[in-house]
Parts: structure tokens; sequence; C-alpha cells
């Protein structure tokens, strides 16, 4: 509980407008997407980099935690204030400052939405690639603090790939510019890099200047149905093998499949697992590329192989393969899709084995998982479906996500791809990273030595995760 006194400082250096103290405003911004829960002691919403330097300079001095928040779709508790302290929404800061596509770059503040931006960069035949599948809400800053991707990746690569400068307001409220507005820069340590991932950990990110690359200038989408989801992961290694790479290689195992066809009315094929295959670039090359993807599927295995070069067709397919999380959620009273074990990568080609490993780990635990995720890039999503009130059933899935970590780790891959540590994934990315932690630490420390910034997460969230939780 912060004293009266000090809202009212806060107040005075943000803004009384600016500040929530309400008990409802407070419980509400208690959440992202995670399992997790924590109320703030109070929420500040950032309008500008003066302001919010003033507010974290106040709260260094106070030793107060602030947590910097988007739109709050972190997926495993990078926006939940465990301590308390400070929420500071930059869901306001919406302005694209600048857009020079004959320099390549955008600037833009931090609570711009993904979707937003692109539109606005389409118009003018360009666009920022990573593509997560919370596009039309996510912010650019948080994507940026969690180095956040998705359907593209596999072509494009991640925000981290495209983020060229910054400002950052630091622990001690002292301002910083780190990278340049430059293609290239060799100047010194990439902070820039650094801030990326970050997850909010090392300061508030305030401007963002990002690369752009020109817009494709068409695109297909083939769909295979397979009886059998290893031969469609088998399917996605031969693909990238072939020496093609597509703009999106996508997999939907049943579970996924059924959640968005009952709740989109899809009319996605019900069969094992189906791969979405996209490839973009000049239209001639599009044609060969989509056919030759279409043939390797059916060597694989395919039952049944379509594709198609319609603008509203393909768009209705990526709204049902974005809309796989949401549905996964609703798919049935007694279970639900929790956020836990998210995102890992492995390599491409032990995509198989580890898919199948996954399912001998959720049958031994009796917990169903739902498959899912960026294929070609070996990220897979396996969302954990339980009764969150069912005595018993965190238990049976912490059980099952330590054993698919640790498979995952087994098979040289990473626990998070493209959604971050946050709480849910701390212990496991702590043995994933055991010979860096003190490294990572020490930078933490030499940053924010009174540890304001996201306290608690990363590699300081101790014991098990399944703590703070949302449910009852
Ligand atoms: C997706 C999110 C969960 O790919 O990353 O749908
Ligand atoms: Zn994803």
């Amino acid at each position: 509980m912060l004293s009266t006194a000090i809202l009212k400082e806060i107040m005075e250096v943000a803004g009384e407008e600016n500040v929530i103290t309400s008990q409802a405003g407070l419980y509400t911004y208690g959440f992202d997407a995670s399992i997790h829960h924590h109320s703030p002691d109070v929420v500040v919403r950032g309008r500008n980099t003066a302001q919010i330097s003033a507010l974290v300079k106040l709260a260094n001095q106070r030793n107060i935690p602030i947590v910097a928040r988007g739109s709050g779709t972190a997926l495993s508790g990078q926006a939940i204030p465990i301590h308390g302290g400070i929420i500071l929404d930059l869901s306001g800061m919406t302005a694209v400052r600048e857009v020079r596509v004959e320099d390549l770059y955008c600037v833009v503040e931090p609570g711009v939405i993904y979707s937003r931006l692109n539109n606005q960069l389409a118009r003018k035949g360009f666009f920022f690639p990573p593509s997560p599948g919370s596009a039309d809400v996510c912010t650019i800053g948080g994507m940026v603090a969690c180095n956040a991707s998705g359907m593209r990746a596999i072509k494009y690569g991640a925000t981290r790939d495209y983020v060229l400068a910054m400002e950052v307001v630091l622990p001690d409220g002292k301002v910083m510019h780190v990278g340049t507005n430059t293609i290239k820069n060799s100047s010194g340590y990439q902070l820039e890099k650094l801030m990326v991932g970050s997850e909010g950990t090392l300061g508030i990110i305030t401007e963002i200047t990002l690369r752009l690359l020109p817009l494709p200038e068409k695109r297909a989408i083939a769909v295979a149905s397979f009886d059998d989801i290893e031969q469609a992961g088998q399917g996605i290694s031969n693909v990238i093998a072939s020496g093609l790479l597509p703009s999106g290689l996508e997999i939907m195992d049943s579970v996924c499949i059924r959640a968005v066809n009952r709740s989109m009315q899809m009319g996605l094929p019900e069969c094992d697992a189906i791969i979405l295959a996209e490839v973009d670039g000049p239209e001639e090359i599009v044609r060969r590329d989509i056919e030759k993807v279409a043939d390797i599927c059916r060597e694989s295995g395919a039952r049944d192989v379509d594709f198609t070069t319609d603008e509203k067709e393909m768009l209705k397919l990526w709204k049902g393969r974005k809309g796989v999380l949401p549905s996964l959620s609703r798919y049935g009273r007694d279970s639900v899709s929790v956020s836990l074990a998210d995102d890992m990568s492995v390599p491409i080609s032990k995509l198989p084995l580890a898919i199948k490993q996954f399912q001998e780990i959720a049958e031994k635990h009796g917990i169903v998982i739902g498959t899912y995720g960026h294929a070609g890039d070996g990220n897979l999503h396996t969302k954990v479906l339980i009764n969150p009130l069912e005595e018993g059933a965190w238990g049976r899935a912490e059980a099952a996500v330590d054993g698919i970590y640790r498979a995952v780790l087994a098979l040289g891959g990473t626990v998070s791809g493209e959604h971050g540590i946050g709480i849910s994934k701390a212990p496991w990315m702590q043995i994933e990273r055991r010979d860096s932690l003190e490294v990572m630490e020490a930078i933490k420390r030499a940053v924010d030595p009174q540890n304001i910034m996201n306290p608690g997460k990363i590699m300081q969230w101790k014991g098990s995760i399944i703590q703070y939780l949302r449910y009852p």
C-alpha cells in the first residue's frame, strides 16, 4: 500500500487526470493474458517522456516498483505487478511520429497497435513483418519488450531484427538514446538489442525506431491435411530442407482445428493435423513455390492439399489461425486453455519428435494439450487444457510442463521462442541459461540497483509458477 502522501506526489508529477486508484481499476490492471494476477497500488497513464521520467525518478527515490504495460497481451505474467507499486499504462502513447520509407524506417511511440501501424505502412507499400497472433491488439512497445514475433518469423525474423533505435527512461529517471536511425550501426555496445526482450526490467521504452521492408507483390496459401501429426511435422521439415523459404509455415493439431471450427465456423478439414503454408514474392515465383510446397506435402503423406491466392480466402485462413488461442479458451466447460508450456522452440528437424514427446507427456499426466504454432521455424504452442478449479489439476499441469520443457532442452531447444519469460517460464529459463544468469543479474544490478523495474521476473523469479494465480 502506498501512503496518501506518496499518492499525492505521484499525482503531482504524473498529472491527477492520469492516475487511477479506484479498487475496480486496480483490480482490472492486475491482469495480463497469463495465468497470473496481482493488483497494483496505483495505475499511471504514460503521456510523454518528460512525465515518465519524473514519475520513474520519484519511484526510484521512494523505492516503488514500476511495471510498464501496453495492451496486456503478455502470456507469461510480464505485466503483472507481483510486488504492487505502479502500473505504467503506455497504451495511450499512440503516435506514429515519422514514416520515412526512403530511409526504410519509422519512429513510433510504444502504445501503437501492430496492425494499425501496418495498415498505415501498407498505404506506402511497406510493412513491419513479425505478425504476432495478437496483431490486432498488441502494442509495439510490448512486442519490443518481449521480442515478440509470429507467423512470418520463419522468413522475416523477430521484432529484434527490426529495432534500429530507442529512447529509454532509465530507472533513475535519466533519458537514454540507443541505436541510430540508420540501417547499419557498429557504434559500441548494441544496447537497443539488450533492451529487446528485457521485459520492462531495465527501463521504460518511450520511443522506437523500426526498420521497414517493402511489401511483397503477391501471396498464396496452401492448406494440407494429414491423418498423422508426426507426418505433418515431417512435411514441415521436408519443405524447409527443399530450400524453399515460405513466409509462413504453421501447424494445427486436431484439438486446435476443432476449437476454431467450433467457435469461428471455419470449416477447416477435421483431421489429425493441418499445415498452413504461405509463400510471397513476385507473382510467377509465388505460383511456382506454392505448387512446390503442395507437392512436398503430398509426398510427405498429406491426404489432401488445397491452395488459394484469393485475398479474402487468405484473410479468412489467417483469421482462423489467429483465432486458435481465443478459441481454445472456449474449448469446453470443464477444460479451458491456460497459458502454460507456451511457446518453446526446437531445431526445425526435431519438430516431429518434439510433438510425439509432448503427446506422451500429456497422456502420462492425464491432461489434454492443443499443439499448434509456427512450426516452420521450430516454434510450437502447446496449450494446456485443464479445469482450473478441479482438485489436483494444477499439480498435474505443472508436472507435465516440467516434462515438456526438459524434453525441449534435451532436443537443443529454448523454453521461449517469442512470448518471453515473465513468471510462467522462469524456472526452466534458469536451467536453459544457467551459465549466463550471473551476467544477466549483474546487468540488472548495474542498470537498476534499487530493483524497481518489474522486480521478481525472469532470473529473479524463485519457486513454483503456480502462484499469484488469476483463478480462485
Ligand atoms: C499465436 C500466439 C499465441 O501464435 O503466439 O497465436
Ligand atoms: Zn505464436
